[in-house]
């Protein structure tokens, strides 16, 4: 199995650029589903969850061809012809039930896999259950897979004959970015309007929007916690590009931050990223916003500070940068906080980073993290992917040498990530 090599205490220095996000690409790709043409998608990143996600398309009927070089994806989902999203690949990518919403509004069934737990926790699908629930669906739960239906039948909205959604009002109970996109998509192509309040509001929400609008769904609020859908008969081809990867931008932006002598990353978008990015100057790290293009990182002499950091849906500090800026604050004299209010077992990678020197106590669902002086290279286990990218983070700082192993759950989310750490001066290698 490959592992991550890394020689500590290099100096990082120049441009990088970030990728397409991840969690935008993979719900465009299910959101395509929709359409009843051929729809291409620019900025593609060359992940493993991408790579998953063709394959579930695929498994659907649909045709798929990705020209790596150019990041550029054709979908035609004209010939999709099954209806069920299996266990061996939302075993492998939770992000596949995101396939239920379309299917389900434009096929009127679907047979999706229980996707049980993960690392980071236990993650229900209730609200996206509820959601569909409200919308008409009839639902079973059987042998590990749950078997929804619209329960009206008749001419559709677009006319044809078939099962369809009913539009309606839906208060969540809790902000679910997944359940969010999953109701979006469905009700793009329901009777009447539907209303979700209690959305989640981050920007790779407001970028599915964007695309379903693309397609010629009429859908008001993304962006805020109440989107309004009006259904529509069907919904066309596109060509979209995918906003810039946020947490990708953050992975380099605390790299640099730990050890840059300036930095610039590319594509990363002050805005999308503010909570974060004020949280680090709070620190004391020196940031600075380009014009919402880019965001250079230079180096600092004075002290850093200690801080509390509680994690929270957007706009509130971005569960999957806790484990990352975990690393920095291992190194910040002083004791901090860091509380995760998200996921309830996202405290994995701190383990291995005291196995580094680092001093991090775990009390519920709190870390408190006492600043060491350096960390110094050992082996370690990434857990999962952003658990796995902190601890590259870490050897990239630490004294001596680092092996990172189980590095299958980076590739998931990050495009040619030593590459580009790489392009900036680090050393690590893949072994
Ligand atoms: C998405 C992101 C993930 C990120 C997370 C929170 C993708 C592919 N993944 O995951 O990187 O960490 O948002 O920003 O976009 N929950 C329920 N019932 C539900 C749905 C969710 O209890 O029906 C709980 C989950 O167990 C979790 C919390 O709500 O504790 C957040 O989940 P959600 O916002 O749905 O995250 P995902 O869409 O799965």
């Amino acid at each position: 199995m490959e592992k991550f090599v890394i020689v500590g205490e290099k100096t990082l220095s120049g441009k990088v650029k970030v990728s397409g996000a991840k969690n935008s690409a993979l719900k465009l790709m299910a959101a395509s589903i929709l359409s009843e043409g051929r729809v291409t998608i620019k900025n593609i990143p060359g992940i493993d969850d991408v790579m998953t996600m063709i394959e579930v398309l695929k498994h659907l009927g649909a045709k798929v061809s990705f020209d790596l070089d150019q990041k550029v994806l054709q979908i035609d989902p004209t010939f999709i012809s099954s209806y069920e999203a299996p266990y061996e690949l939302v075993r492998k990518m939770r992000a596949s039930i995101l396939v239920a919403g379309p299917l389900l509004a434009k096929f009127g069934h679907v047979k999706v896999a229980i996707p049980g737990g993960c690392n980071i926790g236990s993650r229900q699908i209730d609200i996206h259950l509820k959601g569909f629930e409200s919308l008409g669906a009839e639902s079973v739960i059987e042998h590990g897979y749950i078997y929804l239906k619209s329960a009206r039948k008749g001419p559709k909205p677009s006319g044809k004959e078939g099962r369809y959604l009913q539009g309606t009002v839906i208060n969540f109970d809790f902000p679910s970015r997944g359940a969010t996109e999953n109701i979006m998509m469905a009700a793009t192509l329901a009777e009447g309007k539907t209303v979700i309040n209690n959305a989640a509001r981050e920007p790779e929400i407001v970028d599915l929007a964007n695309f379903l609008i693309s397609m010629g769904a009429k859908i008001e609020g993304g962006g805020t916690d109440c989107i309004t859908i009006h259904g529509v008969k069907n919904l066309k081809g596109t060509v979209y590009r995918v906003m810039p990867d946020s947490i990708e931008a953050g992975t380099f932006i605390t790299a640099a931050s730990l050890c840059g002598e300036k930095v610039e990353i590319c594509d990363a978008i002050w805005s999308n990223l503010e909570t974060f990015c004020l949280k680090l100057r709070e620190i004391g790290i020196d940031i600075e916003d380009r014009s919402n293009k880019s965001i250079v990182v230079k180096a600092v002499s004075r002290p850093l500070k200690p801080t509390y950091i509680s994690t929270l849906p957007y706009p509130g500090f971005p569960t999957d940068l806790q484990p990352i800026i975990t690393v920095l604050l291992s190194i910040v004299p002083g004791v901090s906080i860091v509380t995760e209010n998200v996921f309830e077992n996202r405290f994995m990678h701190v383990e291995e980073l005291n196995r580094m020197g680092a001093n991090i106590k775990v009390d519920g669902h709190h870390a408190i993290i006492k600043g060491v002086e350096k960390l110094s290279g050992a082996p370690v286990r990434a857990f999962d992917l952003r658990a796995g990218a902190a601890l590259v983070l870490a050897g990239l700082v630490a004294e001596g040498t680092t092996e990172v192993s189980d590095i299958y759950h980076i590739r998931r989310g990050y495009e040619d990530f030593e590459k580009k750490l790489q392009s900036l001066g680090a050393c690590i290698r893949v072994e």
